[in-house]
């Protein structure tokens, strides 16, 4: 039995997972979402303040939960980066420590490549494939020739897909991540595609620019004043009514995001013709237009479409556990003195490769 405790605390959420033989036991989740809201955006300093104070707890409450032995833990992964430097370094730091009375190995797990291999958890993906990621923080496309190999073929240039959505809440006087609030909002209204652009496609290239799409919201805003709320709303309570303009206004959004999205993984599909499916991932991946937009794209050229379920699209810890666990099975571990990767580096390949490779059949 390969038992593998996963720590995920790279922006906002805080978050432990078990996996057991590459399957999820048990996993537990705290949201800094309302701590954050207020502010429109995530303030680095209380992040790793809050997960300081939640590590320890959700670790503990989920191994009783589970009731796992602590010593059958044979790994602990942590989501190394990139990420906030600091939230990163209580992860690394709890897992490091945590790692060494343990005895049992420390596995740094890439963020980004936790997002793409996180639908493995809930069924097969037919790699290779191509990876379209989502998030708050990147949005890029990627060859993925396994859940460990990812070759990056575009990203954005600017802002995030993500940023995108929480910056046009944030015009909105909506709280962050405005992301699904947008969602709700627009749900049942009809997009005009006329409304915004759908920017940085006239090229032959696969990367992505979104903040033309930001200055198009505030431009629509300032010319249609009644639009947005006239006060922030509160977080975490009940949406106020939309009235059908707000609701066409953010349903038209959505529908420019997804369809630049897709266009461009069109292009993907058309370059890498050997590619049998297109995994969706990243908090993004939760949005249902994107979804289906992106899944009409595969179904035209009879590929599969993998996305998983919205709860494992944002951060989350079982992705750390799963991914930590597909690197144990290849004998990846790494030093206890494992670096965490600030946003903007990549990820180095330091892991030390075990002279055995442990049964994680
Ligand atoms: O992957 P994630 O949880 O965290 C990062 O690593 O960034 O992604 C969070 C992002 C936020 O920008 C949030 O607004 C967006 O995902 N998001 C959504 C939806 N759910 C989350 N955007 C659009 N529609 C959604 N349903
Ligand atoms: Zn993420």
């Amino acid at each position: 039995m390969t038992l593998v405790l996963g720590v995920e605390t790279s922006c906002d959420e805080t978050a432990a997972a078990l996996v057991r033989d590459g399957a999820l036991a048990g996993q537990k989740l705290a949201s800094q979402e309302d701590v954050h809201a207020l502010f429109g955006g995530v303030v680095p300093e209380i992040a790793s303040r809050e997960h300081l104070r939640l590590v320890p707890r959700l670790v503990h409450s989920l191994m009783e939960e589970v009731g796992g032995a602590w010593s059958d833990v044979s790994a602990v992964a942590v989501a190394r980066g990139p990420g906030l430097l600091g939230s990163l370094l209580v992860g690394v730091g709890f897992a490091g420590g945590l790692s060494l009375s343990l005895g049992a190995p420390v596995i740094g797990v890439d963020h980004l490549l936790a997002h793409l291999a996180a639908p493995g958890l809930e069924r097969e993906i037919p790699y290779p494939c191509l990876g379209l990621l989502v998030s708050g923080g990147h949005t890029s496309l990627y060859f993925l020739r396994g859940p460990l190999e990812a070759e990056r073929l575009g990203r954005t240039l600017d802002d995030a897909a993500g940023e995108a959505f929480d910056k046009a809440a944030k015009a909105l006087n909506l709280p962050y991540p405005g992301g699904p609030l947008i969602e709700a909002l627009s749900r049942g209204a009809e997009p005009d595609p006329a409304m915004f652009p759908r920017p940085y496609l006239d090229n032959d290239n696969l990367d992505f620019s979104f903040s033309g799409l930001k200055t198009a919201v505030l431009d629509r805003l300032s010319r249609a004043g009644g639009l947005r709320f006239p006060s922030m709303v509160p977080p975490g309570g009940p949406l106020p009514e939309a009235s059908a303009e707000l609701a066409r206004f953010c349903a038209s959004f959505s529908q420019a995001v997804a369809d630049t999205l897709t266009a461009k993984v069109r292009r993907a599909m058309d370059r890498r013709p050997q590619a049998r499916g297109i995994v969706l991932a990243g908090g993004v991946a939760a949005n249902e237009r994107l979804r289906r937009s992106v899944e009409e794209a595969a179904r035209e050229r009879s590929m599969e479409f993998i996305a998983s379920s919205p709860k494992l699209c944002t951060d989350n810890a079982a992705m750390i556990a799963y991914t930590g666990w597909r690197m144990l099975q290849r004998g990846w571990t790494h030093a206890p003195g494992l670096a965490a990767v600030p946003r903007g580096r990549p990820t180095p390949a330091d892991h030390v490769q075990a002279a055995v490779v442990r049964d994680a059949s």
